[in-house]
């Protein structure tokens, strides 16, 4: 049986000489590993060949590995005859190839709420301000499909980065179906804590990223509907996309499927050690799995009523459904200099800054700055947290920020 149990236990000596547990609160930028994913990759490992090329034992065995692969994380999506599921490099790379794909002249209607990796990578954006309300957005998006002309594509993410609040994918994709326009989700964050089903979500296209669902970096998917990749440009041009390749520029055929987009060598451990974890969530008890996390939750949130210094910030109010993260702003402290005492006094590791979502941080910190990816002086700090994290990970945390707020 598969397992889910995070890998890794580091212990890490304080300042005053109390060795403690490192409390890993920054799983929305990278989850720690799973062991069905170290298992995965240590038994494929001293086996592994080229995929898609050979005729040895290596290249065969590797070749069923990485289509097992595929299968198994089209069985985690829900993926169905019509879909394809392409390994990419993370969820960057899966918006950005299918962003490229897109049929020429496409509109992409997006909020601003999003994360820079599906905001930025769109052709002829239309973005739209982040609404107070799952109401607000169901009918902000109507009203802008409605003056609409000419084809466009919605994209959205399940769960932000920031607040960790679900977004009303489904009432989104039903009014975006409605106007014949398909719908791309980020579950980059949606993934690690929720069921992600194409057609319960009502997304035509997913991408998520393997290094944030606890498996290693390097792996990610863009799974969704043949016909659009199919027609577009290859992503990566070069062996492995191209079937023929004839004397003169220009006379080729490109492959058709995921192989089109997947030009060059796989990313065979990758794509084994991302699968192996939706193996493991498959079968998982995810509403055991969802109890624990709400219950951390709402402990945390809990706490942070003993620390008014910090204050939790939402899009949609604090009774959005959300997944376990959490960020707060810091009123009259600088959050990248807080994250960096709670790691150093009290080994706890968290994110500060805007995380790569500039407009929607800077909507709700009320600041008019920009600064560079993370790194900007006004921000928030973030705990983020999920598989393997522990009740006293996240009352370290609170009593961590309490003292460094307070000395
Ligand atoms: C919502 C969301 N989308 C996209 C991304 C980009 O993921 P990656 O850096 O793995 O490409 C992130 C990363 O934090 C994210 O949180």
């Amino acid at each position: 049986m598969p397992s889910l149990d995070i890998i890794g236990d580091d212990k890490l000596t304080l300042p005053g000489g109390e060795v403690v547990r490192f409390a890993h609160l920054d799983y929305a930028a990278s989850a720690p590993c799973v062991r069905a994913a170290a298992d995965a990759v240590a038994e494929l490992l001293p086996r592994y060949g080229s995929v898609h090329r050979g005729t040895g034992v290596r290249s065969q065995a590797s070749t069923i590995a990485y289509e097992l692969a595929r299968d198994v994380v089209a069985e985690f999506v829900g993926a169905g005859p019509d879909h394809s599921v392409i390994f990419t490099r993370n969820t960057t790379d899966a918006l950005n190839l299918l962003a490229r794909a897109l049929p020429p002249g496409t509109t992409t209607v997006q909020f601003d709420g999003e994360h820079h990796a599906n905001l930025l990578p769109w052709p002829n954006p239309l973005r739209l301000p982040a609404p107070g309300s799952p109401n607000t957005a169901v009918a902000a998006l109507d009203e802008a499909l409605r003056r609409l002309t000419g084809p466009a594509v919605f994209t959205v993410t399940g769960a932000s980065n920031v607040t960790g609040e679900l977004w009303p994918v489904r009432r989104l994709a039903d009014v975006a179906h409605a106007h014949g326009v398909r719908v791309v989700v980020d579950a980059a964050q949606l993934a690690p804590h929720r069921p992600v089903d194409l057609t319960e979500l009502g997304a035509d296209y997913l991408a998520f990223s393997g290094h944030k669902l606890y498996a290693p970096f390097g792996a990610g998917v863009l799974a969704g509907r043949t016909d659009w990749l199919d027609a577009a440009a290859p992503y990566l041009a070069g062996g492995g996309a191209s079937v023929a390749v004839g004397d003169r520029p220009g006379e080729l055929s490109w492959a058709t499927g995921p192989a089109r987009h997947e030009g060059g060598t796989p990313n065979l451990l990758g794509a084994v050690a991302l699968a192996a974890v939706c193996s493991a969530l498959i079968t998982a008890d995810r509403a055991a799995l969802h109890e624990h996390e709400q219950h951390l939750l709402g402990r945390l949130r809990d706490g942070l009523t003993a620390v008014p210094e910090a204050t939790e910030v939402s899009v949609f109010g604090p009774d959005q459904p959300r997944v376990g993260i959490v960020s707060l702003h810091l009123r009259g402290h600088d959050p990248a200099e807080v994250a960096q005492r709670l790691s150093r006094e009290h080994g706890i590791g968290v994110r500060a800054g805007q995380f790569c979502a500039h407009p929607l941080v800077r909507r709700l910190t009320g600041a008019a700055t920009t600064g560079a990816c993370g790194t900007a002086a006004t921000g928030l700090l973030r705990a983020s947290f999920g598989l393997g994290s522990t009740a006293e990970d996240v009352d370290r945390f609170v009593t961590g920020l309490a003292e460094v707020l307070r000395t």
